[in-house]
């Protein structure tokens, strides 16, 4: 059928048309949202470089997870700024630690939120690298231990799921076997397992506290060049026992969405980053762009690529829309 008897037109003329043959839709239950927590007390601390996200201390929490789920977003992501940090990065485990007395938090004040935490390093360790150090260098195999301690007390604290972005080799089989080990086989893994080297963390470090004090973070994340090596990194996880595939940041990334999607049977998750975010608020701000439906194509963009999930800043602002549309 060619053009006249066919016209691509005919099924665009209308929204009824048009939402009828919609491929790729979102929805609030497949975004996550991410959380800073900070130390102190009533503390909501916007983050400069990210309009519209703040670092909170615990007692917000509660009011923060109304918001979510009055907005239909049923899963939140964790990240903390500790009191102190060291160069092993101890406070990432520690069981009184911020995540561990946020993950309580979030459990006894709002229980029908699903908590999520990532599992790192970085905003711990006074160097700021996702791993401890010997000889300058950071130690894949003396990380993995403290990885699998900092799951496991994020399981023990009520975490529903854990989320490892530290990019050393063997963290996934690492954290499944000290899960499993301590009863918790029922807690999945979400491993960022194609995670780029990508000046698009800029902000996130500025929130988090958590650039590296000397040299990148090449030698753990992956160089933006490479698409067979995401492949690589994927089987690998899914062979440790990783549940969800995380493929970060999103957008410039979409062919490598597309691929892990079209190869694994596993879920897809994609991190719509910091700098991605910054990048649509700072052209919104100068009235540049429409926010809201640049927002939405970026989001619906990351779905039609592959991702069943996104973990986006814009979790809330989008499932709000949604609500209204
Ligand atoms: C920690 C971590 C980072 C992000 C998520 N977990 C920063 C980094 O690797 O430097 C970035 C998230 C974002 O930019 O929104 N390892």
């Amino acid at each position: 059928m060619v053009f006249p008897e066919y016209r691509p037109r005919r099924m665009r003329q209308n929204d009824t048309f048009r939402a009828m043959i919609r491929e790729t839709r979102l929805a609030p239950e497949q975004m996550i949202y991410p959380l800073f927590i900070m130390p102190g007390k009533n503390k909501r601390e916007e983050v400069s470089s990210m309009p519209g996200v703040f670092r909170l201390s615990v007692d917000q929490l509660k009011k923060e997870a109304e918001d979510c789920l009055d907005a239909g977003v049923r899963s939140v992501l964790l990240f903390g700024l500790p009191e102190k940090k060291d160069p092993m990065g101890s406070g990432a485990h520690a069981k009184n630690g911020i995540v561990q007395r946020a993950i309580q938090e979030l459990k006894n004040k709002a229980p029908e939120l699903t908590v999520v935490t990532d599992v790192c390093l970085c905003e711990y360790t006074d160097h700021g690298h996702c791993g401890c150090l010997i000889n300058d260098q950071v130690d894949n195999d003396t990380t993995l231990e403290l990885l699998g301690l900092t799951a496991l007390s994020h399981a023990k604290a009520g975490a529903d799921m854990v989320a490892p972005s530290d990019m050393m080799d063997g963290r996934v089989s690492e954290i499944r076997t000290v899960l499993d080990e301590n009863d918790f086989q029922n807690i999945p893994i979400m491993s960022y397992a194609v995670k780029y080297a990508s000046a698009f963390y800029g902000p996130f470090r500025d929130a988090a506290d958590c650039a590296p004090q000397f040299g990148d973070r090449r030698s753990y994340q992956m160089d933006p060049a490479n698409s067979r090596e995401a492949l690589r990194e994927a089987t690998l996880d899914v062979e440790e026992g990783a549940d969800i595939l995380m493929v970060k940041p999103a957008v410039a990334y979409l062919d490598i969405i597309s691929r892990l999607h079209d190869e694994f049977d596993l879920p897809v998750a994609a991190y719509h980053v910091s700098g991605e975010y910054a990048m649509i608020k700072a052209a919104a701000a100068k009235g540049w762009i429409d926010e809201e439906r640049v927002m939405a194509e970026t989001l619906l963009s990351i779905r039609r690529a592959g991702a069943d999930i996104i973990i986006t800043y814009y979790a809330k602002e989008m499932a709000r829309l949604l609500q209204k549309m």
